[in-house]
Order: C-alpha cells, then sequence, then structure tokens
C-alpha cells in the first residue's frame, strides 16, 4: 500500500508553496574549516513573509519570476528553484514571486528550494543543494551548527513582532567572512527553554558575529540598524544587509515599521512575526 503522505506527487497536480524568510536571532562564528568554509552556531527562526511558488506540470522545464524582487533572480537551470524541482525528476512550468529581499541574509534562493522539496515530498536532497537549505525545510525555530549540517528543533518560543529593514545594499558573503577581525569565537550557551523563558534577556546576551564586518563594509547597515533604536533588540541577519527588530506586539512593531519607511521611502520595512514551533 502506498502512503499518500510519502508518496511523490502526482505528474499532473499543480503545486503551491510558500518560502518564508530566514532570520538568524544569532550567529556566532566559531571557528573555521580546513575548506575554508566557517563554523557556525546560530538560532534560526522563520518570519511570516514569504516568497511564493507555483509549478505547473509541462513538457519542457521554464521558468518565469516576478515579484518586487525579482530583478537579477536567474530564471532557468542556475536558480536553486529549478535545480530542487529537476532532482526531483520533475518538468515543471514555474512561477516564481520573489517578495523577500534576496542576497540579503533572509534565506533568499534556499528558503526557495527548501519549499520545493517539502512540497515534492524530497527532504532528503536539501543537502545537496546548499548548506543553508536543510535548516529551510521545517521552518520552524532550529539552533543550526557546523555549516548548517547540524540541526536542533529550538522547541516552543514565543511569537516574536520584527521589523525587517533592508537598506538597499548588497553585500558579499564571501567579502563578510573575509572581513572578519576573528574567526574563533565562544558558542551559544544552551538555548532557554519554554514559552515563558527570558528570550530577549538571553538573546540580547549573544552576537552576530558577522555585523560588526559587514557594517565596515557597507555602513548603511549601521544606519539600518540605528532606526531600529526603539526596539527591544536590534541586530543583523545572516551575513546582511538586512536587519530585525525585535518589539514588544505587533502594533508596536507596525507603528515603527510606519515610521522608519516613512523617513527612508527606498528602503525596504516591513513589520512581521515569527513563525512559532509547532507544539508537538
Ligand atoms: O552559502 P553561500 O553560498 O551563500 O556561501 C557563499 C560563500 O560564503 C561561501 O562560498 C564561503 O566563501 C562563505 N561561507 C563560509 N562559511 C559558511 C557559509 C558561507 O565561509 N558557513
Amino acid at each position: 500500500m502506498t502512503d499518500a503522505s510519502v508518496a511523490a506527487p502526482r505528474p499532473e497536480a499543480i503545486v503551491e508553496a510558500s518560502a518564508p524568510a530566514k532570520v538568524n536571532l544569532t550567529l556566532h562564528v566559531t571557528g573555521q574549516r580546513a575548506d575554508g568554509y566557517h563554523e557556525l552556531d546560530s538560532l534560526v527562526v522563520f518570519a511570516d513573509v514569504r516568497d511564493t511558488l507555483r509549478l505547473a506540470p509541462s513538457e519542457t522545464m521554464r521558468m518565469s519570476v516576478n515579484g518586487a524582487f525579482a530583478e537579477g533572480v536567474p530564471a532557468d537551470a542556475r536558480n536553486l528553484v529549478w535545480q530542487a524541482a529537476e532532482k526531483c525528476g520533475g518538468i515543471f512550468d514555474i512561477s516564481l514571486a520573489k517578495n523577500i529581499p534576496h542576497g540579503a541574509g533572509l534565506g533568499g534562493g534556499s528558503s526557495d528550494a527548501a519549499a520545493v522539496l517539502r512540497e515534492l515530498k524530497r527532504p532528503d536532497l536539501a543537502a545537496q543543494l546548499g548548506a543553508d537549505v536543510p535548516v529551510c525545510l521545517s521552518a520552524q525555530p532550529q539552533r543550526m551548527r557546523g555549516i548548517g549540517q547540524f540541526l536542533d528543533a529550538a522547541g516552543l518560543m514565543p511569537e516574536l513582532a520584527l521589523v525587517l529593514v533592508n537598506p538597499g545594499v548588497h553585500v558579499a558573503t564571501p567579502d563578510v567572512f573575509r572581513a572578519l577581525d576573528r574567526k574563533i569565537n565562544p558558542p551559544m550557551p544552551p538555548l532557554p527553554k519554554g514559552i515563558d523563558a527570558d528570550w530577549i534577556g538571553w538573546l540580547s546576551e549573544k552576537r552576530n558575529d558577522l555585523q560588526a564586518a559587514a557594517v565596515s563594509i557597507a555602513p548603511v547597515i549601521g544606519d539600518a540598524l540605528a532606526v531600529l533604536d526603539d526596539a527591544l533588540l536590534a541586530r543583523m541577519s545572516g551575513s546582511g544587509a538586512t536587519c530585525f527588530g525585535i518589539y514588544p506586539d505587533m502594533a508596536a512593531a507596525q507603528s515603527a515599521a510606519d515610521r522608519i519607511a516613512g523617513d527612508r521611502p527606498d528602503w525596504w520595512v516591513t513589520a512581521t512575526r515569527t513563525i512559532g514551533a509547532t507544539p508537538s
């Protein structure tokens, strides 16, 4: 008997998927491997702002990209979404709406590719598509170690009200790692346990070790952090340039987002909430 929950989708089925933004609430760089990649210790969560995808079975593989951030996104085999669909053995007409800035510390193509693997029931292929893809599969809060291959569920976390701010600059990830002063930094202590723990206090004592390096390359990231100075906590995500602020509730987040968007009409600013862990 076939278990429908694990069977590959029928070729005639249209698949719709959404890819939430990945946010590194912390990102400690704890070492460098012989192959040059850096060892990380990061608390990764997902925010309810999404790219969306539609895969319709087709005679030939095709792809179109639209949305506010379509510019510069390849609509061919260079795109991780295309590669994910192909690895799953499907031939599709793919539409991808890029609503989230890419190359911006928010998961980008990795989250898009993970969404495809999730919907096509092939999570086993994630690591083949890149170090950041496995963490994006579940879209749940996780502690990520190594270069992304060691994942532990963070368990129940409070839903956080966030403002995401991208100051419109692109910083290349390898450049940020190269600009690091110190590549061996302390890992994180154990995560707080449970929804009622002092997460903000715990997060405040942690770091994004890439932040100072990214600011040195693109000082406008410092401006993005400065406009979030009324947040409970403001920090950069990933290798930048997007920064997040955590606010007491969604009303406060929305009013901060309105203020920042008014002051900086050329920046991408959005109020959103984290996607909490599903109670098991
Ligand atoms: O994962 P992504 O393709 O964005 O990584 C781009 C580059 O960033 C890598 O080629 C590597 O130079 C650097 N990197 C790293 N350590 C990591 C992740 C990325 O040094 N854990």
